[in-house]
């Protein structure tokens, strides 16, 4: 389909820190969120009789439905409520990574929607308010809408820019097992021991406190981050959001793709997405 183009850039969450269960249900969190230059990709056509027609491909549309309830759907739906938009579209949501698995997926392609349509409608709101309309969303949504380097704190929803120049380009690797991990059971795994703050600069000695809980609805992230942890060539190496995907920071490209290489010939049926941090 052609038309006016976006990318819903996967999310990773560099470290995510979980400091306490809330009364409502979330729980506050501390995280250095970070975008890949890739991701699902949108494309959407303007309709004139308001209608919100999505149709979703690529290799993950398993489990999708594309009807009101899809998140791509609900976020074209409040820009209208929010603008008085009367236009509609055509949308085409092509999803090229897998779903729940930590990196977006659904909040990514609602930002991505919210993006696109404020552009294609020319409701011009602007990133500040297409943020606080895709708050409701979802915790992330607001994060992805942004889609660079930034600290979320609350539910994950209350950001605050950083510098993101020493990361810009990094060469990235996303390794995930195949297993699709919802991210209300893996909160509610968690302990509730409150591990210490987030120091954004020193990320790196952070940690991803979803990991064990994670790790004990899918023991297979455990697999993933032993595999990532055994390349030559590697900075870090982590699980991302709620999982399955972890990810893992290489000083080149070279070492990236020979580590792509490795983890796809030890493990055929694992998803792997090489890119660099934007
Ligand atoms: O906000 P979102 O709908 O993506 O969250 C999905 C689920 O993940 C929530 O219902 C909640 O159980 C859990 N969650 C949480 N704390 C957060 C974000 C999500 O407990 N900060």
């Amino acid at each position: 389909m052609t038309g006016t183009t976006e990318t819903a850039y996967a999310k990773v969450n560099l470290a995510l820190h979980v400091r306490r269960r809330r009364p409502d249900g979330y729980h506050d969190i501390e995280s250095l969120f970070a975008f890949c230059e890739d991701g699902d990709g949108l494309t959407a056509r303007r309709r004139d009789d308001g209608a919100i027609l999505l149709r979703i491909e690529g290799p993950f549309t398993e489990g999708l439905e594309a009807g009101e309830g899809n998140l791509v759907v609900r976020a074209a739906r409040a820009l209208q409520a929010a603008t008085g938009a009367g236009w509609g579209a055509d949308l085409l949501l092509t999803k090229n990574v897998p779903v729940a698995s930590g990196i977006g997926g659904g909040s990514a392609d609602a930002a991505a929607a919210l993006r696109l349509l404020d552009r294609l409608w020319e409701t011009r709101l602007g990133e500040e308010q297409l943020i606080a309309l895709g708050d409701p969303l979802g915790s992330d949504v607001p994060a992805c809408v942004a889609s660079r380097t930034l600290v979320g704190t609350g539910r994950g929803d209350a950001l605050r820019f950083v510098a993101g120049d020493d990361l810009a380009g990094m060469p990235i690797l996303l390794v995930n097992p195949g297993a699709a991990v919802a991210t209300g059971p893996v909160f509610g795994a968690w302990d509730g021991v409150d591990r210490g703050a987030l120091n954004a600069v020193d990320w790196r000695a952070g940690r991803n406190d979803l990991a064990d809980p994670a790790m004990r609805l899918a023991p297979m992230i455990g697999a993933v981050l032993d595999a990532l942890a055994a390349l030559p060539g590697i900075d870090v190496a982590r699980m991302s959001g709620s999982g399955a995907t972890c990810f893992a920071l290489f000083a080149g490209e070279r070492a990236r793709d020979e580590a792509q290489a490795v983890i796809r010939a030890a493990h055929p049926d694992w998803w792997t997405m090489a890119s660099r941090l934007r």
